[in-house]
């Protein structure tokens, strides 16, 4: 299954709900969530409120909310995010001591789970989780802002990711556009977080279908 989630990091909040329905006419049934607490990275962002604001809108269309948690210690948050509505969560490796009990705890509240990881943390250090989460984020810009670059290389990373979680989903998040999208894909991503590139753009689901397409012609 390949699938691009619009990270709504990138839309106009004020317009919300509507961007959202416009890159789901495009045929977009997942979106991703930018969760940043101020100390994992410096931005902060929204939290289990704007995700319960947004839930019946996705599902009512049958849609998936991806959450992303960039923030310390995400073990004590994903009660709230499961009641918020989240169908995924992922967590970094990087943000906690407890990243083992933090995706069981994921698991028991009914959500599939997936393990980020930072452009410099290496793959060796996510080995011990290989048969335990759905999917696995390779971050291919730094995490904390929406509009970075791609970085070059990735694809080795997102290739090293699919050969030890073969049953995991391998997503790739940051610069990803239709340029991008297809390398990764050929490295083998098959999940594809799109903020700047879909919202940025004066036509959203057309961007968004340009993304879709690129995929496909590659
Ligand atoms: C970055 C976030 C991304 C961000 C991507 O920390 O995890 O999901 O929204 O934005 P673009 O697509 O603009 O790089
Ligand atoms: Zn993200």
């Amino acid at each position: 299954m390949i699938a691009i989630a619009p990270s709504i990091l990138a839309a106009d909040f004020a317009r919300l709900g509507e961007q959202i329905l416009a890159t789901e006419r495009a045929g977009a049934n997942r979106v991703h969530v930018d969760v940043m607490d101020g100390h994992f990275v410096p931005p902060i962002t929204i939290g289990p409120l704007v995700v319960d604001g947004i839930r019946e809108l996705v599902h009512d269309a049958d849609g998936f909310l991806d959450v992303h948690l960039m923030i310390e210690r995400p073990e004590r948050h994903v009660e709230a995010f499961a009641k918020a509505g989240a169908d995924s969560i992922t967590i970094h490796v990087e943000a906690t001591p407890h990243v083992h009990y933090a995706v069981k705890a994921i698991h028991e509240l009914g959500l599939k789970a997936g393990i980020a990881l930072n452009p410099a943390t290496p793959v060796d250090s996510i080995v011990p989780l290989a048969g335990t989460v759905d999917l696995v984020l390779c971050m291919t810009v730094n995490p904390g802002w929406g509009g970075q670059s791609y970085i070059d290389g990735s694809e080795t990373k997102v290739a090293q990711l699919k050969r030890v979680f073969p049953q995991a989903a391998v997503e790739v998040d940051g610069g990803i556009d239709a340029n991008t999208a297809p390398r990764a894909a050929h490295a083998g991503a098959r999940l594809f977080v799109a903020g700047s590139a879909v919202f940025g753009a004066s036509d959203p689901a057309g961007a968004y279908r340009a993304i879709a397409e690129s995929i496909a012609a590659d």
